[in-house]
């Protein structure tokens, strides 16, 4: 049995889609989804779908807890979706090539620190491109510099609104995400 984590700040779309898609496989689960935000709605969507939840202190991921948690629980993959922490370097090497990120724009461009949600997509109207997409890449000590695992992208059609925009993107992201996890942990066996 492959063992999931999933950390998330947010809404959690992504996060539903994943633990939706892997329902029914016997191979791979969802042990846990875990977040920094007491409020989260994706804690609450989890607790719906039977999926364990882990709220935790922003120190408790530095302090070693979350290493321990997610060490103890044999956790195969770290799936961030809407992760709003930085993830320290004792987690990254503990799982070296096990976490991985997806991001809302063709990263190198639109990344770096301040270019999360709504910002991202406002950047990318803003350079007039005429592309745009998801980038699905392994977490490093910078933000969304770690090897890119799979892109998508998607046109952006003249005067596309920025809500056309998020939801293109958004289905870009639960279209290819759950499925790049499969892969991906299949191919770590
Ligand atoms: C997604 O757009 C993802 O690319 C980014 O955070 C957002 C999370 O959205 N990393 P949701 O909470 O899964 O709807």
């Amino acid at each position: 049995m492959k063992k999931i984590c999933i950390l998330a700040s947010g809404n959690g779309s992504n996060a539903i889609n994943i633990i939706k898609y892997f329902q029914s496989n016997k191979n791979i689960r969802i042990s846990i989804v875990a977040s920094n935000n007491q409020e989260a709605k994706v804690l609450t969507k989890a607790n719906l779908l039977k999926i364990e939840t882990l709220y935790f202190s922003p120190e408790q991921l530095i302090n070693g807890f979350m290493l321990e948690k997610l060490t103890s629980m044999n956790i195969d993959l770290i799936v961030l979706a809407g992760f709003m922490i930085k993830i320290p370097n004792s987690l990254i090497s503990r799982f070296h090539n096990r976490i991985i990120n997806i991001h809302p724009s063709l990263l190198p461009l639109h990344g770096g620190k301040g270019m999360y949600g709504i910002n991202v997509h406002k950047s990318v109207l803003k350079s007039n491109s005429k592309y745009t997409g998801i980038t699905i890449h392994f977490v490093n000590q910078n933000y969304d510099e770690g090897k890119i695992i799979f892109q998508a992208k998607c046109k952006i059609k003249p005067k596309t609104s920025i809500k056309d925009l998020i939801k293109q993107v958004k289905s870009l992201e639960h279209k290819f995400y759950p499925k790049i996890i499969h892969t991906l942990i299949n191919e770590n066996n």
